[in-house]
Parts: structure tokens; C-alpha cells; sequence
């Protein structure tokens, strides 16, 4: 994990401890949030201190809660999970697709009850979801949609951006992210009301108008100034960083292809993926070995996510059926895809890979 600071991070941080203002107030986290929300062509962006909180705020904000169910993938970072249990209402784990590794439209009838409030896609490491599908299956059966989409900032889906598809869309800025605040998050909304509501919850509930008095049970899910400012410096060279992961996951996969037990993670045909995470099935070994392999020749690795509904934790919540989700994780391994990899580097990691099958 090695992101991308070469642009004016040093220079807007600087120039934010300079100004005074270090916490929440001043210029950065407003010119962020207007920055963010011009990036995805839509009205309402607020920045907040991760992408958990993005979640559990735009859950919260759109009235989701106890009694509620809501449709999120068997394949995930358990943040998403997280977030929904922590408003209050029930996930309702819905098995992936064994392609694209993302929610199974094909399956995702049988998931909707009378509970059911909203759909949770997330375009799992940066790969979008099928919106056109899940649009439609929840303007049908009036379903709310939140869009996970941490690992997605960047990707389209016939040429819409990713984010610009949910009632609220969520980030993360986490140091592994497409661009990072160190920590942080976003939140989109399409709705000026839910926006006005989340942005009063994320100051502790306190009227925007009398302070120090409360309208709503509310949070601290503020970003810093600081962090905001290394975000506006992000956002300055993004398309370059998307660019960079775009040739990185190219090269692998013309050098892995020819070694035949390798699959790859499938794009929908007039889907651009934002290449978060490079994560190939490689079928025929042990993924541990492989990764135990590629430790000893200095290449750091991470397992695919495990299905939720394997956790004992998350065992109230899973329905069965998720053959896909775990093999999917079994075969899965994540590459290093960090922006600054080297041409150079990339190649000696295929080599070693080609080695370890040989
Ligand atoms: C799909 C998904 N959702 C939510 C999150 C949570 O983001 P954060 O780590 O900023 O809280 C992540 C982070 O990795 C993620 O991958």
C-alpha cells in the first residue's frame, strides 16, 4: 500500500496548519466536498471521517432502521454488514455473481421481503455492479439503494460514473484507497432534504441555526480540515492515479493469461472498473501457498474478502446458498496494485507467479 502523494498534498496540509484551522472548519473540507460532488456530476456531497461512517450516516439519514432489511452482498468488506447492523436494521446476505464477484441480480427476487427498505450494491474491488438491473428491481418493488462504493471512486458504468446511481452513494479515503485522506469518507445524496438531515446528524444533531441546542440525537462524523486539504490535492491528479492502476492490472493480466489456470475478476461489457484491488481466481493451488511464495520473494498479498455468512459473528443474518461467495474467496488473491508500482515490478511478480504454477 503506497499511495500516490506526489501532486499538492504537502502544500495544502501545510498551508491548512498554517491557516489555523486543523479540526472541521475552513476552506478545504468545503472546497472538497464541492470538488467531490462536481467529480460525480451531483448537487449534494458531504465529507465525513470514513467510509463506515459514510455508510451508517446515509443509512441513518435516509430513515433505515430497526424492523428494516437491507440487501448487501455475501462478498464484502464486513463495513458494509457493520453499518446496517449498526442503524439498527437486518442484512439480508445475498449471494455474488461468479464472474464480476458482485451481487447476483439473477438471485436478488428471492432476498425481498415485506421488510425489505434498500439494496446495498458494492462494486467490489472497484468492479460496478449491474445498475441498470438493480435500478430497476428496486424502483419495482420501491426499494432505496445506498452504493458502497469505497472501492469504486473512478469506475463507470456505461459511461455514468460510479456513486452517481445511489439515494446516497458512500466513499472511503482510507490509505489503501484510489485517493485517501489518510482517514475519511463521502457521502452523495440525490435528495437535498436527506443531505440537509445527514449534514446537521454529522455535527452532533445541533440546529445549523442556534448553537449549542440539539434537534437530533446526532454524531461526530466530521473530516478535518487537514485531511480535506490532502483530498483536494488527491482530486488534482486522480485521473492520472486511475490511469496508473488501469496499465498496472493491463500488464498483469497480459502476463498471467498465458499460464491458463488464471481467471479474472469480468468488467461489464461498458464498465470501467477503477482497478482498486487486482484480484484473480487462480485455480488448481492453494492461494495460501501462493501468497506464502510470493512472501518470500518480498511481494506482500491479501486473501479475497471471506463470505460474511462464514463468520460466526454474522451467523443470524445469512440464508444459505453461497457456494459462489465462497469459492470466489477461496481462489481469490489480492496483487499489490498501489498506482506507484513499477513496470518493473509488475513483471517480477509474474514471473514469480509463473514460477510457483511451473
Ligand atoms: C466495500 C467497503 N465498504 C466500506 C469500507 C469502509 O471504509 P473505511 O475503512 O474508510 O471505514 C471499505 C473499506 O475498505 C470497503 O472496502
Amino acid at each position: 500500500m503506497e499511495p500516490d502523494l506526489s501532486g499538492n498534498e504537502k502544500t495544502y496540509l501545510i498551508d491548512a496548519i498554517d491557516s489555523g484551522w486543523i479540526s472541521s472548519k475552513g476552506k478545504y473540507v468545503d472546497q472538497f466536498e464541492k470538488e467531490f460532488a462536481a467529480f460525480h456530476e451531483v448537487d449534494y456531497a458531504l465529507a465525513v471521517s470514513n467510509g463506515t461512517v459514510a455508510l451508517h450516516l446515509g443509512l441513518v439519514s435516509l430513515g433505515i432502521g430497526k424492523g428494516d432489511e437491507v440487501i448487501v452482498p455475501n462478498l464484502t468488506f464486513a463495513s458494509s454488514v457493520n453499518a446496517i447492523i449498526h442503524a439498527g436494521a437486518t442484512p439480508v446476505l445475498a449471494e455474488v455473481d461468479a464472474e464480476t464477484y458482485n451481487i447476483d441480480c439473477n438471485k436478488l427476487d428471492q432476498y425481498i421481503s415485506s421488510k425489505t427498505k434498500a439494496i446495498m450494491p458494492v462494486h467490489l474491488y472497484g468492479n460496478p455492479c449491474d445498475m441498470d438491473e438493480i435500478c430497476t428491481i428496486a424502483n419495482k418493488h420501491g426499494l432505496l439503494i445506498i452504493e458502497d462504493n469505497a472501492e469504486g471512486l473512478g469506475s463507470t458504468y456505461k459511461k455514468k460514473i460510479a456513486g452517481s446511481f445511489g439515494d446516497v452513494s458512500t466513499f472511503s479515503f482510507y490509505g489503501n484507497k484510489t485517493i485517501t485522506t489518510g482517514e475519511g469518507g463521502a457521502i452523495l445524496f440525490k435528495n437535498q432534504k436527506t443531505f440537509e438531515y445527514a449534514k446537521v446528524l454529522r455535527d452532533h444533531g445541533m440546529s445549523p441555526d442556534r448553537r449549542y441546542w440539539h434537534e437530533h440525537i446526532g454524531f461526530n462524523y466530521r473530516l478535518t480540515n487537514m485531511q480535506a486539504a490532502i483530498g483536494c490535492a488527491q482530486l488534482e491528479h486522480i485521473q492520472d492515479i486511475l490511469q496508473k492502476k488501469s496499465s498496472i492490472v493491463k500488464r498483469y493480466v497480459d502476463g498471467l493469461a498465458p499460464i491458463g489456470s488464471i481467471k479474472f475478476q469480468k468488467t461489464e461489457a461498458g464498465s470501467l472498473s477503477s482497478n482498486w484491488l487486482f484480484t484473480p481466481l487462480f485455480k488448481n493451488v492453494s492461494t495460501n501457498d501462493l501468497s506464502q511464495y510470493l512472501h518470500k520473494h518480498g511481494v506482500e498479498t491479501r486473501p479475497a474478502f471471506y463470505p460474511i455468512s462464514t463468520m460466526p459473528v454474522y451467523s443470524d443474518f445469512k440464508k444459505g446458498g453461497y457456494d459462489v461467495s465462497e469459492s470466489v474467496s477461496k481462489s481469490g488473491l489480492s496483487l499489490p496494485s498501489f498506482p506507484t508500482l513499477k513496470n518493473s515490478e509488475v513483471d517480477l511478480i509474474i514471473a514469480a507467479i509463473k514460477k510457483f504454477y511451473d
